[in-house]
């Protein structure tokens, strides 16, 4: 497992958003000369992006110096200021049960129907991240599950959003998050699919912004000799993005108030679940969040709490021997509900925290580089950082937060890795156990 670490430093989800805005709609290519761009490394400390300037063609080098100039490097400013981000005062928030919710699961789910079909609920597909753990070359909804046939992860994600297609006679509007590393190849994967059965017009493609890679001592490594090492800046700047890319043009005309959002790589995943949608549109919270119970006191997942009397989400690893064990007048654990990455945010919500800045985490990385000897180098173990943004820190900026329990088996089947834990061998099982044929 990758070691993250929170830093001192705060992204600016703006940033990256303005450098394009301002080329996407004016239309203008920043431009600038080599000496400003020698100029901007020397003000980083980066200079040995241009190592090998000298040896590339015309194209190459014209290529490396438009990368640099347009690649974010606030995000370097404060890597001195390295250290865990001080919590606040971290209290137990509860989470609305399977009981509560069968007792007015017809309800929730005549709410969540009539919202949906008024058409004031989409969903967000965050199929950025690089999947790192699974090592396939192909982003990671292009891995096949099947073992009698083909059952692709992005198939099964739009079988399960079909079902509430279905039952609602609503087509929800999907929107799905790529990187530069596979926007072409899922875009071209879903094509040739026909998307899995899902109207091409109420799918939409748009892609995250990358950040740079560095070593240990925050020097930004060459991934080529005419290309920086860059990593998608993580899961946290879906709705930057989705602005910066005329998505959210498409949620104000399409009077979208409620957006789902989800990870790739959970194959049981329910979306645009009507009884959650209800659930949460009758909290009145500004989020729901999709949880489990623990497997047992200790499993390493996040699990929702409040911090200074705001929702949030305590690391496993940040949990007190105290609080894993504390329990409340009922008897029930009071940290035992952990995020599995499915959350219904209000729209307007959403907006109002656009322009706050998120915490930044590091997160220990293998990188490829090219050394000093101009060789390429594929380290066996991680040599350095990328830095990201992540969905969980928003769920503390819209205040509050519905915790909504599922059923573990019937919804929580992640494919991290290969096998073990949280792998395509798990995920099977689960779906065997739930009917679906493989
Ligand atoms: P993970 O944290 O599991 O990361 O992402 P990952 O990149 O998929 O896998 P590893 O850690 O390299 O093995 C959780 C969800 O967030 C998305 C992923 O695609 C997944 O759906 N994500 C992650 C993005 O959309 N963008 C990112 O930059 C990172």
């Amino acid at each position: 497992m990758n070691t993250v670490t929170c830093i001192a430093a705060r992204a600016d989800n703006a940033y990256n958003g303005d450098t394009f805005r301002t080329m996407n709609n004016t239309g203008v290519r920043i431009m600038g000369s080599y000496e400003d761009v020698s100029n901007k490394l020397q003000r980083f400390h980066q200079e040995q992006l241009l190592r090998y300037y000298e040896e590339l063609d015309e194209a190459a080098g014209e290529g490396l110096l438009q990368q640099i100039r347009q690649t974010d490097f606030s995000i370097l400013d404060n890597m001195g200021g390295e250290g865990s981000v001080k919590r606040g005062e971290i209290t137990p928030l509860k989470a609305m049960t399977l009981d509560e919710i069968r007792e007015k699961e017809g309800s929730y789910r005549e709410e969540g129907l009539q919202a949906i079909r008024r058409g004031e609920v989409g969903a967000v597909l965050l199929a950025g991240g690089m999947g790192t753990r699974l090592g396939s070359d192909d982003p990671k909804g292009m891995y096949n599950i099947g073992l009698t046939k083909e059952v692709y992860i992005f198939q099964r994600i739009i079988e399960n959003l079909l079902d509430v297609v279905k039952e609602s006679g609503t087509w929800i509007h999907l929107f799905v998050m790529t990187s530069d590393k596979n926007h072409v190849s899922t875009t071209r994967f879903l094509k040739e699919h026909d998307y899995f059965g899902y109207q091409e017009d109420k799918i939409h493609f748009f892609m995250q912004e990358m950040a740079p890679a560095t070593d240990r001592e925050g020097r930004i490594y060459l991934e080529e000799k005419d290309r920086l090492a860059t990593s998608p800046n993580g899961n946290g700047g879906w709705f930057v993005s989705m602005d910066r890319t005329g998505m959210l043009d498409i949620v104000k005309k399409e009077g979208i108030q409620w957006l789902n959002c989800f990870a790739v790589d959970n194959v049981l995943q329910r979306i645009a679940d009507p009884v959650f949608v209800g659930a949460t549109i009758e909290s009145g919270a500004a989020v729901g969040a999709k949880v489990v119970r623990k497997n047992a006191p200790d499993e390493k997942v996040g699990v929702m709490c409040l911090e200074d009397g705001k929702p949030s989400i305590v690391e496993y690893y940040e949990l007190t021997d105290e609080m894993r064990d504390a329990r409340g007048e009922d008897g029930e654990r009071l940290y035992n509900f952990g995020v599995i990455l499915n959350y219904l945010f209000r729209v307007d919500g959403l907006y109002r925290i656009m322009s706050e800045k998120m915490p930044l985490h590091k997160v220990e990385k293998k990188i490829p580089y090219i050394n000093e000897a101009g060789e390429k180098i594929s380290p066996e173990a991680p040599n350095g950082y990328k830095y990201e943004t992540l969905i969980l820190d928003m769920i503390h900026e819209m205040g509050s937060c519905l915790p909504y329990e599922v059923v573990r088996e019937k919804e929580f089947a992640p494919i991290k890795n290969k096998t073990g834990v949280d792998s395509v061998e798990s995920a099977r099982e689960l779906c065997k156990k739930n009917g679906i044929s493989l």
